[in-house]
């Protein structure tokens, strides 16, 4: 009798995370240090911080504002906050620098094993739909995504249902089927609560956020994914 053949996966789509994620949002520090020598890091981390800060405040308050403008908030904020002068041309190559981030090495060959394997890709994040799509762009990672689902659509931010919803309705598949993927444990954390299967990337060996919560799967780096889906 033949053996029934295992399937390729559990999952119908992976869907990533944009910034942290794919996209390194600690490479704007070497900018920032060259700007402001000793303190690169220090706005680097204020400014992630703040901009992730704004958007919660502003989805529980119903005060949508495109990802770009509320990243140039936070950056106002934190060069403020830190006593840095930050004139109208460093704020501009910041925000160019902003635009167009590294991504993480290995980011790409894993992108592209899973798009191999046969799995829809999807993007979805808060930035706004221009922003995603120079940083796919710049990326070198136009074509390999199947939908780019940005916070534009429902005018609100992570972790809202309204925003994680996307995702289901453009694969077509219930939420367990696709497998969310986040550097951001509060996000990894918030898609489960939404009935994704989540993924955390902890490259920075962090604690685990104490939401009475844990991600479905966690690893260090985009490959182990790779390694989940391949089972
Ligand atoms: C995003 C934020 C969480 O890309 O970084 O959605």
């Amino acid at each position: 009798m033949n053996k029934p053949r295992k399937p390729a996966t559990a999952f119908s789509a992976v869907v990533f995370d944009a910034y942290g994620t794919l996209f390194d949002v600690h490479s704007v520090a070497t900018l920032a240090e060259t700007l402001f020598p000793g303190r690169g890091d220090a706005l680097s981390q204020l400014w992630r911080q703040k901009q992730l800060e704004y958007s919660w405040l502003r989805a529980m308050s119903r005060r949508y504002k495109p990802f770009w403008e509320i990243t140039r908030d936070a950056l106002r904020f934190s060069c403020a906050r830190l006593g840095l002068a930050l004139n109208a041309e460093r704020e501009a190559s910041l925000m160019n620098q902003y635009a167009s981030l590294s991504a993480f090495p290995e980011n790409l060959q894993a992108l592209r094993e899973l798009k191999a394997a046969g799995l829809p890709l999807g993007i979805l994040t808060n930035g706004n739909r221009d922003m995603i799509d120079v940083a796919v762009r710049s990326a070198g990672m136009t074509g390999l995504f199947d939908h780019l689902l940005s916070s534009d659509t429902v005018q609100t931010f992570k972790t809202m249902d309204t925003i994680y919803d996307l995702a289901p309705k453009a694969f077509g598949c219930p939420a367990r089927e696709i497998l969310f993927v986040s550097s951001n444990c509060w996000d990894a954390i918030g898609s489960r609560w939404y009935g994704f299967t989540s993924f955390w990337i902890n490259r920075g060996g962090l604690p685990l956020d104490q939401l009475d919560t844990e991600p479905d799967h966690t690893g260090r780096v985009l490959t182990d994914v790779v390694a989940l889906v391949r089972g």
